[in-house]
């Protein structure tokens, strides 16, 4: 199967007004990949969806999908089946003629509705609710419905902007791994809108890290996670995000709260630098840099201290075995694997 659900933005640009909410943003999609937009409020996300889906037209540059350009194609010849955050189910139809409306609009022969409809009921999950009204489901099943009208067109591209913001957390965290599930199953192309880094992280192939109207990175989660390439990505990504802290770098290594800590660089010299430490990367050693803990959030499982660190707050993961009592001294470091390295100036991974 080649040419299907393949997708590529070349310089999209898009101003309201004199605002522009997107300053030239560039991605390819491989058929059949889950790909995420991540990015905090207002970074275009929802504009880029929009786009694709030909809700919304770019100032300039070109959509591409299966290596045609479709930029001034109509939303309705795009093929490209969308979920938006609030379902936007009809109230006065049942869920099968919810799900069955799509095909109608596009006049399939009634005989071959019904059974199309049980079929895409099944994928999700909700056969036992087609003759309910939206407003007898819960949040989770209005939520399948919309899926189940999405992907009973089949087509070969699925948008979704923020489709779970509206379940609570438990229901949230399985619809989003059936989702991935059904994605896999159907073998579609999946693009889809969130602000939510966890979310990005565990569904995705690749992901879109967005931020004031420009792709800052693209990559998979774990190198993104990895290699965050500017102390923004590295502030928004991971829960809690990595601890930036203000130091001088010293051929090799940097001096965190008057002690040295070892760097994997191979920079010489000395500068002013941003290191990154993630809070689940540091660690209690003999010979690390004292560290006073001034508060401890318990999650069960782990536990997040507040370390104060010669005047710096550090935030530190630590398992259930190991977690200190408040006011207790500490000594922390991290392996120089783990030390990231960024330029105060101009924000850029070193
Ligand atoms: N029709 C419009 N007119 C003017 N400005 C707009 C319009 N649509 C979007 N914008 C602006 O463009 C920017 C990007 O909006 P967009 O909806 O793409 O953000 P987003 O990343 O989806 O954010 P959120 O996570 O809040 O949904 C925002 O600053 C928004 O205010
Ligand atoms: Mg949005």
């Amino acid at each position: 199967m080649s040419g299907r659900g393949q997708v590529s933005f070349r310089n999209i640009e898009r101003t309201y007004g004199s605002f522009a909410a997107l300053k030239g943003v560039n991605f390819d999609i491989r058929e059949g990949e889950f790909f995420a937009l991540l990015g905090p409020s207002g970074s275009g996300k929802s504009t880029t969806l929009r786009i694709l889906a030909g809700l919304d037209a770019p100032t300039s540059g070109q959509v591409l999908i299966d290596g045609a350009d479709v930029t001034a194609v109509d939303a309705r010849d795009r093929d490209i089946a969308m979920v938006f955050q609030s379902y936007a189910l009809y109230p006065h139809m049942t869920v099968a003629q919810n799900i069955a409306f799509p095909l109608e609009m596009s006049r399939l022969p009634k005989a071959e509705i019904g059974p199309a409809v049980q079929d895409a009921a099944r994928k999700v999950k909700i056969e036992h609710l087609l003759d309910r009204k939206p407003g007898q489901l819960s949040g989770g099943q209005q939520q399948r419905v919309a899926l189940a009208r999405a992907i009973v067109r089949k087509a070969k591209l699925f948008l979704l902007d923020e489709p779970l913001s509206n379940l609570d957390a438990k229901l949230r965290l399985e619809t989003r791994a059936e989702l991935k599930k059904l994605q896999r199953a159907l073998g579609v192309t999946a693009v889809y809108v969130t602000h939510d880094q966890e979310e990005a992280m565990t569904l995705a192939d690749r992901m879109a890290v967005f931020m004031g109207g420009e792709i800052q990175q693209i990559g998979t989660p774990a190198e993104v996670f990895a290699r965050p390439n500017s102390i923004d990505i590295a502030g928004f990504i991971g829960n809690p995000p990595m601890n930036l802290i203000p130091a001088r770098y010293v051929d090799g290594d940097v001096i965190v709260g008057g002690h040295r800590l070892k760097t994997g660089s191979t920079l010489t010299g000395e500068r002013d630098v941003v290191v990154g430490l993630r809070p689940g990367a540091l660690r209690v050693a003999a010979d690390g840099v004292p560290a006073r803990v001034d508060l401890i959030e318990d999650l069960g499982d782990t536990a997040i201290l507040d370390l104060d660190c010669a005047g710096t707050l550090l935030r530190m993961r630590v398992s259930d075995i190991e977690i200190p009592n408040e006011g207790d001294t500490i000594k922390v470091t991290a392996r120089p694997q783990d030390v990231h390295l960024f330029d105060p100036a101009t924000k850029a991974r070193l």
